[in-house]
């Protein structure tokens, strides 16, 4: 009878590795952002100015972003490989959900800015207006649903059923993060347009 351990591979330290920094970096942010937000503690780490608070966050995210791919990389590599992924059919697969994801991220990162991709509300540097092009006319959150496109590209192009569990987690870590930004975002906007009127 199928094991999942006969799929994935627990005992590698680097699944623990790449599972921990997929876990954490929406925390990190999270906390940050909403601590700025309430006491401008970036903005006067970086000496009063805002945008060099949200450069050094954005760096930050960033450089942790990297991280986690590397790790995640490095995880797949001593894990099992299923038979049944490891086809043309599946790769061709895999490089459409990396192209796809690949150009929902750097498009949404050009419609919304360096500030606007970096949590740059949270600093008081705020969108005129909401985004609604391309990509944003396609999904919500083109962000996290072209980076959950691009880890699985890397677990189906590398037929890695650990790959997959953690796209997985990739997924519902980012659906997370959306129900607990997703509100405050709103209410930052909220409070601007109340202080406006
Ligand atoms: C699955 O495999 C593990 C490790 O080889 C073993 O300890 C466990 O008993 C197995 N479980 C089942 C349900 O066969
Ligand atoms: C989204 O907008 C782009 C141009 O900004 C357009 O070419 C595309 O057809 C739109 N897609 C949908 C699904 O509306």
């Amino acid at each position: 009878m199928a094991n999942l351990t006969d799929y994935i591979d627990f005992s590698q330290p680097t699944f623990y590795y790449a599972l921990a920094n997929i876990l954490f970096n929406p925390i990190y942010w999270n906390i940050l952002a909403r601590a700025e937000y309430r006491s401008h503690i970036l903005t006067r780490l970086a000496g009063g100015s805002a945008f060099f608070g949200c450069a050094v966050l954005a760096v930050s995210i960033f450089s942790l972003g990297i991280f986690r791919d590397y790790l995640y990389h490095e995880a797949l590599a001593v894990q099992p490989t299923l038979a049944l992924l490891d086809t043309d059919l599946v790769k061709a697969i895999a490089a459409v959900c990396f192209t796809v994801g690949s150009t929902f991220v750097v498009s949404s990162m050009w419609a919304l800015g360096f500030t606007g991709t970096y949590l740059g509300d949270y600093f008081g540097i705020l969108m005129k207006e909401r985004v609604t092009g391309f990509p944003f006319n396609v999904t919500d959150d083109p962000m996290y649903t072209g980076s959950t496109l691009s880890f699985l590209a890397t677990a189906l192009w590398y037929a890695s059923p650990a790959g997959l569990l953690l796209t997985f987690v990739v997924h519902v870590v980012y659906r997370v993060a959306l129900a607990f930004e997703g509100p405050f975002t709103a209410q930052i906007y909220a409070n601007k347009d109340k202080k406006k009127n």
